[in-house]
């Protein structure tokens, strides 16, 4: 697939805040329904994504050849058609029917949420409507890479994926498994990301060295939601 220019998420989160209506339509139930945020951040804006193609040619096996960390990235934001085609790689539906997605989970419980850390500010993916939610519109890399031990990677990445569990879903129907499950998806929704990431001509990096309430408190987690994984990604920067 060939991407159209880049649109910053900068300018998409700013546009999203100066347009909203003061009087918004009352909430339909959502499938992704989630904690709601604390009183003193404005509700999400939601950014629908452009579909992925799932058409899109790239041979898995190259992918899987080609795909190797990077950790020096190209600051410039990637495009919504580079977003969307990530996100539904990492956690997109495959099946609306019965809400399968790309990834495999244990008994199809879905525990994982993704955030995506931009210049532009947090999104929250919301697969059953391949979308994402303004979750802060600030830019939290600075303080997402001290939390990571001030990996530069993670600084300076125009997209960082965090992807964080919310275990006791799992937990109500393997008990203590739920944990090490949790941890397993983790590993193929960020080993789905860094091949997608290959495929488009994009690279990245998984990273598991962090502090737990540090990547809470930078993303604004909410209490049940652990973090288990971060996937800085950007184009490779030319040497
Ligand atoms: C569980 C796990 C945690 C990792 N944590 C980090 C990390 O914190 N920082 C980092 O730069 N790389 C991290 N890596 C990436 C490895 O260093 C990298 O995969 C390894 O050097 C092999 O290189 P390759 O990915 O290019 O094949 C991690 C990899 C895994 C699987």
């Amino acid at each position: 697939m060939r991407p159209p220019p880049p649109l910053t998420l900068a300018l998409t989160a700013c546009a999203l805040l100066a347009c909203r209506r003061p009087n918004p339509p009352a909430p339909q139930p959502d499938p992704d329904a989630r904690p709601a945020a604390p009183a003193s951040t404005p509700s999400p804006a939601v950014v629908t994504l452009p579909p992925a193609d799932p058409n899109a040619p790239f041979p898995l096996h190259r992918a899987l050849l080609q795909r190797k960390s990077v950790r020096d990235f190209d600051p410039a934001p990637l495009s919504q058609p580079q977003i969307a085609q990530l996100a539904w790689a990492a956690q997109g539906l495959v099946d609306p029917a019965t809400s399968r997605r790309t990834a495999p989970s244990a008994g199809a419980l879905y525990p994982l949420e993704l955030y995506f850390v931009t210049p532009g500010g947090s999104f929250h993916y919301l697969p059953a409507r391949h979308a994402m939610a303004l979750h802060n519109a600030v830019d939290r890399r600075a303080e997402l890479a001290h939390a990571a031990f001030d990996q530069a990677c993670v600084r300076n990445a125009p997209f960082v994926v965090v992807i964080a569990s919310v275990t006791d879903r799992t937990r109500a129907k393997y008990g203590d498994r739920a944990p090490r499950y949790a941890a397993i998806e983790a590993g193929h929704v960020a080993q789905n990301l860094l091949l997608e990431a290959t495929a488009l001509g994009l690279a990245g990096v998984p990273v598991g060295g962090f502090d737990d309430d540090l990547v809470r408190k930078a993303v604004g987690l909410a209490a049940n939601e652990e973090p288990l994984y971060v996937v800085p990604i950007g184009a490779p920067r030319a040497r």
